[in-house]
């Protein structure tokens, strides 16, 4: 029974239009779906959609939605949330399809597992453009508990462990979600994964031109061992660029705290970022997650 990996995110804005304009003119990826004032966002991969823009009053996580393997692990996973979840595995109506349901977490998170949604079949990488998702850090008030959820509950897999995150996969990623401990269950941002570093580069270089400052990076994580840059994009969601994700199979060691200790004053991998600009440390506090009567 699993989860397969990270499909797409839900996000609710103010501005559709001018969202989409972002996240096609300058984040890279391509509108593939419009309907009832939503617009549906691929990356070259083989998603449908890994972004879908839904008209809010304020800006907000809908949800966030993973794979999985058949519609037959969709009706297991159902069983195994018990009542935590949003009612029955139904086919969705919405562009890309599937057969799936909405489960929420104990501090208010949406997910939604799914099987059968339309895939692409010319998923193809190109250089400097978002090939797919790579990976969503939600703050957590209670780290244990939300991370306890996805991987008693949803089958994921604790990877990591930092002062700062915990890092848990359902695949062969590194790491798919990472919680972050924090005062509340809000988004701290969402990474995209493009080819390669000279991609991450390129995209970086794209966002500047289009007056959009680098807020954290160029640099290289510690846990995940990837290149990171990161953005502030509209209404406040923090976007990720990132490459070079480690692929981890059965033999990986969980690290702890203690095996991810940067000497002083560094914060990547490389030394050579500054911190995080005080802006994005602000934008990483604001998004919440919708209240379950949101989702449609
Ligand atoms: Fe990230």
């Amino acid at each position: 029974m699993g989860l397969t990996g990270l499909r797409s995110v839900e996000l609710g804005v103010t501005d559709v239009a001018a969202a989409a304009r972002f996240y096609t003119e300058v984040w890279g990826l391509a509108q593939v779906a419009a309907a009832d004032g939503a617009v549906y966002l691929r990356g070259t991969g083989a998603p449908h959609h890994v972004v879908a823009l839904h008209p809010r009053a304020t800006a907000e996580l809908l949800s966030v939605t993973f794979n999985a393997g058949s519609r037959a692990d969709v009706d297991a996973l159902h069983v195994a949330v018990k009542g935590a979840a949003l009612g029955r595995p139904a086919a969705l109506a919405e562009p890309g399809g599937g057969y799936g349901f909405a489960v929420i977490d104990p501090e208010g998170r949406i997910f939604r597992v799914i099987a059968g949604d339309a895939r692409h079949a010319d998923a193809t990488d190109v250089r400097g453009r978002p090939r797919d998702l790579a990976h969503v850090v939600l703050n957590s008030a209670d780290v244990p508990r939300a991370t306890a959820f996805l991987v008693d509950v949803l089958g994921f897999r604790l990877t990591d462990q930092t002062r700062m995150m915990d890092f848990i996969t359902c695949n062969d990623h590194h790491h798919n979600v990472a919680f972050a401990h924090a005062d509340a269950a809000t988004l701290n941002h969402i990474a995209f994964e493009v080819p390669d570093l000279e991609s991450v580069m390129r995209g970086a270089g794209r966002l500047r031109d289009h007056g959009y400052r680098i807020e954290w990076g160029v640099g290289r994580h510690g846990p995940g061992d990837n290149v990171f840059a990161y953005f502030i994009g509209p209404e406040d969601f923090v976007v990720e660029y990132t490459a070079e994700v480690e692929r981890i199979d059965a033999s990986y060691r969980v690290g702890r705290p203690d095996d991810w200790k940067w000497p002083p004053g560094r914060v990547d991998h490389w030394g050579v970022s500054d911190p995080p600009s005080d802006r994005m440390k602000a934008a990483q506090r604001k998004i919440r997650f919708a209240a379950p009567t949101a989702v449609a």
